[in-house]
């Protein structure tokens, strides 16, 4: 067995609860409690454009935990896979709200080393992390391995295009039961063709608001909103 699959199963065995929030019963956790711890994950120093190294913030990200763990009981106690995870907010959220392990996947050291200090600063056992290129992952290694996939990935903006749709591609190999995502608006209709292609069933759950930091030294603002689907994807 892969070690981090060994460490899932032993703290399934003793229900491990994250130390740090262990007199708060998950199911019981306010979203408002949620967003304030999350408001303590460390974030990049240096951000790079071309990874699209911008954080979820708090606010969006607890209010998409608490629905995937709310609404739909896909975290606590399931093996949790985080796709691009960065510094690792959903990670974070993810494991405090009782996930068996939450494996966080980057390609950028840097990211991984902060996401390292915040797992070491919330004292959370079950959170783990792997360096690599999401897109190059062989399918053989984490395919059908999680219950559940989580991730905020690159949109394909910086001379990346289609990074998304290699996230979410390998996101549905890697999951046994569901993916979710953000995704932009604008490509909604694509992604329903490419959800239809591949026998998988599609709910935009939310439409957000999004800041994403201007990049270019030409764009006046610091930042443009864009708009945002909140997507569960699950297996027909
Ligand atoms: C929009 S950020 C999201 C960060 C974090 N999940 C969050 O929600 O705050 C996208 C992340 O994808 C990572 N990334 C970009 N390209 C990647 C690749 N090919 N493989 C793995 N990670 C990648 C970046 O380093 C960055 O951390």
């Amino acid at each position: 067995m892969q070690d981090w699959l060994l460490k899932y199963s032993q703290l399934s065995q003793r229900q491990q609860k994250p130390l740090f929030f262990k007199s708060i019963p998950v199911k019981k956790m306010k979203l408002k409690e949620l967003e304030s711890c999350l408001q303590e994950v460390d974030v990049f120093e240096e951000p790079k454009l071309l990874l699209e190294q911008y954080p979820t913030r708090p606010h969006i990200a607890a209010c998409m935990l608490y629905t995937i763990h709310n609404t739909f009981d896909d975290i606590e106690n399931k093996l949790v896979a985080d796709l691009g995870c960065g510094c690792g907010v959903l990670s974070v959220g993810a494991a405090v709200l009782g996930a068996g392990l939450c494996v966080g996947f980057d390609i950028d050291k840097d990211a991984l080393e902060i996401f390292s200090s915040n797992v070491e600063q919330f004292e959370l056992p079950n959170i783990d992390m792997i360096q690599c290129d999401v897109c190059l992952l062989q399918s053989d290694r984490f395919s059908k391995r999680f219950d559940t996939v989580i991730m905020n990935p690159p949109f394909g903006t910086k001379h990346n295009k289609g990074m998304d749709m290699q996230f979410l591609r390998t996101a549905l190999d890697m999951a046994t039961g569901v993916v979710y995502s953000l995704h932009k608006t604008s490509t909604r209709e694509h992604i329903q063709k490419k959800a239809d292609d591949w026998k998988v069933k599609m709910e935009v759950i939310a439409e957000l608001r999004y800041d994403l930091p201007a990049s270019y030294k030409f764009h006046k603002k610091k930042s443009v909103d864009i708009e945002v689907d909140f997507i569960r994807f699950s297996m027909k």
